[in-house]
């Protein structure tokens, strides 16, 4: 072997080996489960664990928070407003955000294509809401491994066996439980791994949100301390060890059966359960397959794929930051790449402004880090960047736009600027731009997942195109896949209309509300209506 191969296969190993240390997930939930909670009480954990074993402290939640800040500096946890890096023990683990809220949109569905698990978060008194079913429509989708996380144990809820119960009722994913509460959502006493039967018992400590202390103890201990609610919960176990609700390793990569466990994030009891979960069972990255279905193996050069942008909104830098996912190779700053879509070259001197000079700089990145690239004007959201001979990634796809606008331009004499702004926008993924017949190219319709987008449009097409646009409100809320056979049905219906999405000219029908679409596909049964990506 020459030296140069050696090299290679040395740089492959090491690559590989730094992948394998890797762990991409997302957490999936409605607005106050408690994510924001769990994040701050994930990484605080996975902090204290690595520095003086201290595990809990003490302080309430505005001590966690600027603890974390603290950390931040002192420890190099790179926060950016993508990717939350948590160092724990050998593991790496990146934990991508998905804005929820307000600020909800295509960008949320989007950071679920450069995961490889997520968390379903549930708050124990709520179970599956909205926006979870939404979130995990899209896992689904990409048969993603989900674990579960049931939270808020320490308040009144549910009973445990009958969230696992609507779990597997209402989105057929097989709950296999690692751990089982001890005492009742609201008088919650410790949590039992059923793999090794220790019990770990939590102390409160006085004081409301602080955190609580874990102590471990032995069954015949537990049992005496515990009393009644021990022997529920042994029955309550031996009833799942009957209905065989055990861990199986093929069925949750596969996305059919989610590892469930319990806890409460406030105080930070049952959290390092799940972060030795992440580490045990998440799977980490593999060789990602590219657009014409072949591997693309982690130990390969540098590739990458952009799954957000971020325009800056101050006039006075009006970059662009591509956030890309790394499928494989080392990630250097500095490096050349090739943007694949234009086969041009894409320089990465600019990475480390993005951090900060009080953040930790990423000079380097591997399979399954997001690295963030500043002056991206170029690339757009599912473009590639690669080193070395050419790889294309598969699209990321559109989702189910639920709010729809007309644009127009207010001044027609920057009607120009005004197409070239959304032609702009369009092909970021800023929104979906559709377009029919009927209404003419001068007043396309913008369609969204959330409504934050319509700002971004608005101020962008202002402040960029110089193009001030009015968007009028339009009356639909959902969107269904359509063909051209059954398109000239449909758009003469009451309470619909079909349109041409202008990125890759599928038709959608757009619907008032879902009783409207449940009359139109009881009378006509056999036009072509799909439910798009994670739609209503
Ligand atoms: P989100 O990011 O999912 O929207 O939720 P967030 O973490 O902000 O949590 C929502 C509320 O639920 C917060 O209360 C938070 O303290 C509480 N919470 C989260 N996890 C737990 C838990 O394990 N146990 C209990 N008892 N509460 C939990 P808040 O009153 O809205 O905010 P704050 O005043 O506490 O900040």
């Amino acid at each position: 072997m020459s030296v140069t191969a050696d090299n290679m296969t040395q740089h492959s190993g090491q690559t590989a080996a730094e992948a394998g240390r890797r762990r991409t997930f997302a957490v999936i939930s409605h607005p106050d489960a408690g994510k924001s909670t769990l994040t701050e009480a994930l990484a605080l954990h996975a902090a204290a664990i690595s520095s003086a074993g201290a595990v809990h402290g003490k302080g309430d939640r505005r001590g966690v928070t600027s603890d974390w800040m603290e950390m931040e500096q002192a420890r190099g946890i790179s926060i950016t407003s993508a990717a939350l890096r948590i160092d724990y023990g050998d593991c790496v683990l990146n934990l991508l955000d998905t804005p929820g809220h307000a600020d909800f949109s295509e960008d949320t569905y989007r950071v679920l294509s450069a995961v490889d698990c997520a968390i379903m978060l549930l708050d124990s008194a709520k179970g599956l809401e909205p926006q979870t079913l939404k979130l995990f429509d899209v896992c689904r989708a990409r048969r993603m491994p989900v674990i579960t996380f049931v939270n808020k144990w320490d308040r009144p809820g549910r009973e445990p066996l009958e969230l696992l119960d609507e779990i597997e009722q209402r989105i057929g994913l097989r709950p296999t439980p690692m751990n089982w509460p001890v005492g009742i959502a609201g008088d919650f006493r410790g949590l039992i791994d059923r793999a090794s039967g220790v019990y770990t018992k939590m102390h409160r400590t006085p004081g409301g949100a602080t955190r609580a202390v874990e102590e471990e103890l032995t069954a015949e201990q537990a049992a005496e301390v515990e009393e009644e609610t021990w022997v529920q919960a042994s029955e309550e176990i031996e009833l799942l060890e009957e209905i065989g609700a055990g861990y199986d390793e093929e069925s949750f990569l596969a996305g059919e059966s989610s590892p469930v466990l319990f806890g409460a994030a406030l105080p930070n009891f049952g959290v390092s359960a799940l972060l030795d979960t992440l580490v045990s069972l998440a799977p980490p990255p593999g060789d990602l397959l590219d657009a014409k279905g072949e591997p693309r193996p982690v130990g390969a050069l540098f590739s990458g794929q952009v799954f957000k942008m971020q325009a800056n909104m101050d006039k006075a830098h009006r970059d662009r930051m591509a956030f890309v996912r790394v499928a494989s190779g080392r990630f250097e700053r500095g490096m050349v790449l090739t943007h694949a879509e234009t086969g041009r070259p894409f320089a990465t001197k600019y990475t480390q402004a993005v951090f900060g000079s009080e953040r930790s700089t990423i000079d380097t990145a591997y399979p399954g880090d997001v690295i963030a690239l500043i002056n991206a004007q170029a690339l757009s959201v599912g473009d590639t960047l690669y080193e070395g001979q050419k790889v294309v990634f598969p699209p990321i796809p559109s989702f189910a736009p639920e709010h729809f606008v007309v644009a127009r331009a207010l001044d027609s004499g920057r009607y120009k600027q005004f197409q070239r702004g959304i032609a702009q926008l369009d092909s970021e993924g800023v929104v979906q731009v559709l377009t029919s017949d009927v209404r003419g190219e001068q007043a396309p319709v913008l369609a969204a997942v959330g409504p934050l987008q319509f700002d971004v449009v608005k101020h962008r097409m202002e402040e960029e195109f110089r193009a001030p646009v009015e968007l009028s409100h339009l009356d639909y809320c959902l969107a269904r896949r359509t063909d051209a056979e059954s398109a000239p049905t449909l758009h003469g219906l009451s309470g619909a209309e079909v349109m041409k999405r202008r990125s890759d000219g599928e038709l959608l029908m757009l619907v008032h509300n879902k009783w409207r679409l449940r009359v139109i596909e009881r009378d006509h049964p056999d036009l072509t209506m799909e439910p798009l990506l994670a739609g209503g």
